[in-house]
């Protein structure tokens, strides 16, 4: 079979996708700390993997075993389907990018972007093509001659990129490269960092916790708590699909509503004794109802609608729509999310009805 049959095959509907790194039951101890309990991810060809979660979670530890920077006590990681687990770093030809900006400060821009060409003694003509290239793909061209100190943030990060990416990784793997950027500038390169992975096809190997971030970037997220994978899975089944009660809670605005579902008439019962109708597939008894503020719809109290009494607490216009604080009759308080400014119906101090109807994820208790 030639390499290119080969190929479409392995590329073929249906098929599973060809796996680029295959991290297994990955143990990793630091004293009495456990950083990574048993770990199992795949990471697919060409595919923008997110790790998520919050600070001494593990994200870094998995990334740096990966990388060949960190022993494991027990499993193994291959890449492109080798057992690479006993191999140094620099035989495992991936790319790193970090938080702080780690360029060589007393080389070029062009001088640290050609650093990883040069040590594998590239020839002079090709290391120029690639560094023209990759200094077009991060959109500056310009700044060639200029060192570390003369860019701003944003511009040492695209040089990092473009200095990790110059040597054609089989994985790039990014700790938190927006994190020390402003709001407004991080979400630019965020746009561009998904445009470079689309561009150039590399697999990418993120990691954040920031939430939006994640959604917005990734193929697939993989929500981490205390050295363990909570939840992997697309961006829009993290979101509306949570696995369990941690990822609801970790992704996304959410108050988590304990109640009783009554399956009989079909809605649940809130502490207090309100009842709402509200399908709910297989729920039945104690629940917990993931309500997250664009589930939650108000309506003057005024209307006779179906919801529960409520006080509107506050509201905050942002942006494109207004998110109002309320607060139930049984002293519970949600948010509310509708679309455009403030409604004069529904003035701060007022009452109003909340309804749930947009609600459709609860965990029994
Ligand atoms: N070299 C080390 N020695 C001892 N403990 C370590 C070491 N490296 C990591 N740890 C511990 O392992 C756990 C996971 O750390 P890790 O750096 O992987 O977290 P993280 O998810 O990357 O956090 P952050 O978001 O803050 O970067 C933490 O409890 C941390 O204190
Ligand atoms: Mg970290």
């Amino acid at each position: 079979m030639t390499a290119l049959v080969a190929a479409a095959i392995a590329e073929a509907p249906g098929r599973s996708p060809r796996l680029k790194v295959s991290a297994r039951h990955i143990v990793k101890r630091f004293g009495g700390t456990t950083a990574a309990d048993d770990i199992s991810l795949d990471i697919r060809d060409g595919e923008f993997m997110t790790l998520l979660g919050e600070s001494g979670c593990g994200k870094t530890t998995l990334m740096r075993i990966i990388a060949g920077l960190e022993s494991v006590d027990s499993g193994s990681v291959l890449i492109d389907g080798k057992d690479v687990t006993a191999l140094p770093p620099r035989q495992r030809n991936l790319g790193m990018v970090f938080q702080q900006y780690s360029l060589f400060p007393h080389m070029t821009v062009a001088e640290n972007v050609a650093y990883g060409l040069r040590v594998k003694r590239k020839a002079e003509s090709e290391v120029r093509t690639v560094v023209d290239r990759m200094l077009d793909l991060v959109r500056l061209p310009d700044l060639r001659d200029r060192r570390p100190a003369q860019l701003s943030g944003g511009q040492q990060q695209r040089i990092a990129l473009a200095r990790a990416l110059a040597t054609s990784p089989e994985l790039l793997m990014l700790d938190e490269p927006l994190g020390a950027l402003d709001l407004k500038l991080r979400r630019q390169l965020q746009v561009e960092l998904k445009r470079i992975h689309r561009e150039t096809g590399t697999t990418f190997l993120f990691v954040t916790h920031d939430q939006d971030e994640a959604l917005f970037l990734s193929d697939r997220v993989a929500v981490m708590r205390s050295g363990r994978i909570e939840q992997l899975d697309d961006p829009m089944r993290i979101y509306h699909r949570p696995a369990n009660e941690f990822v609801a809670d970790f992704v996304g605005d959410v108050t988590l509503l304990r109640c009783e579902y009554d399956a009989a008439q079909g809605g649940v019962v809130l502490e207090g004794g309100h009842f709402l109708p509200l399908p709910l597939d297989g729920a039945r008894g104690a629940i917990t109802l993931v309500v997250r503020p664009e589930h939650v719809s108000l309506l003057p109290a005024a209307s006779g609608a179906h919801g529960v009494q409520c006080r509107i607490e506050d509201c905050a216009h942002q942006g494109g729509s207004t998110l109002y604080l309320v607060r139930l009759a049984n002293g519970e308080s949600l948010k509310a999310r509708s679309l455009g400014a403030p409604s004069a119906e529904l003035p701060p101090g007022g009452a109003a009805l909340a309804s749930l109807a947009g609600c459709r994820v609860a965990f029994p208790r």
